[in-house]
């Protein structure tokens, strides 16, 4: 009987399961502040470095590329056609998308700032950016015969 006292011994004293419980606790109040701060940190460390471009409004854009007529080289999901290349899904950085709009070195007529704005641009960028990656080509029936 003497192994049985004992485990009831040591669970007795009260204060040794309270002093454990406020280090759970702690430990755990520890974990949620340092685990959210470190979530946090990285939100808000990695968001400018993975894209440069001011916030733009991809609706906006949408028209915008419409009315600017960007579509009639590019096309209308920006896909590309016979007069200009395909400028998305995945489009190039943001301030070389500005840098080759205002001084374009081939076919493509320039737009200054004065025609399509910065805030402008960055809107189309938000919709090329948007664009959907076209299909896979598996999933394409005519192109599987
Ligand atoms: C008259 C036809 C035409 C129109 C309109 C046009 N582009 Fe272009 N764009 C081109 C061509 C052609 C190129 C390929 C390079 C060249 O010849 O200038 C090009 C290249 C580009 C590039 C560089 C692509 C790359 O991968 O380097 C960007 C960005 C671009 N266009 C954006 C626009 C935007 C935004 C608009 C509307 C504001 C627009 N373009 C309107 C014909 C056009």
């Amino acid at each position: 009987m003497k192994p049985f006292d004992g485990v009831l011994k040591r669970g007795e004293p009260a204060a040794g399961g309270d002093v454990n419980h406020f280090w759970a606790m702690t430990a755990m109040a520890a974990m949620l502040i340092f685990g959210g701060s470190i979530a946090a940190g990285q939100a808000a460390g990695s968001a400018p470095k993975k894209d440069s471009a001011p916030a733009g409004n991809a609706e906006k854009g949408k028209r915008l590329y419409e009315n600017y007529g960007c579509y009639q080289c590019h096309g209308h999901a920006a896909q590309g056609g016979s007069a200009g290349p395909r400028l998305g899904p995945g489009p190039i950085p943001f301030v070389a998308l500005v840098a080759y709009v205002r001084h374009p070195s081939g076919q493509m007529p320039p737009y200054t700032s004065k025609v399509v704005s910065d805030p402008e641009l960055a809107d189309i960028y938000a919709f090329l950016k948007s664009v959907p990656p076209p299909p896979p080509v598996k999933s394409l029936p005519l192109l599987n015969q």
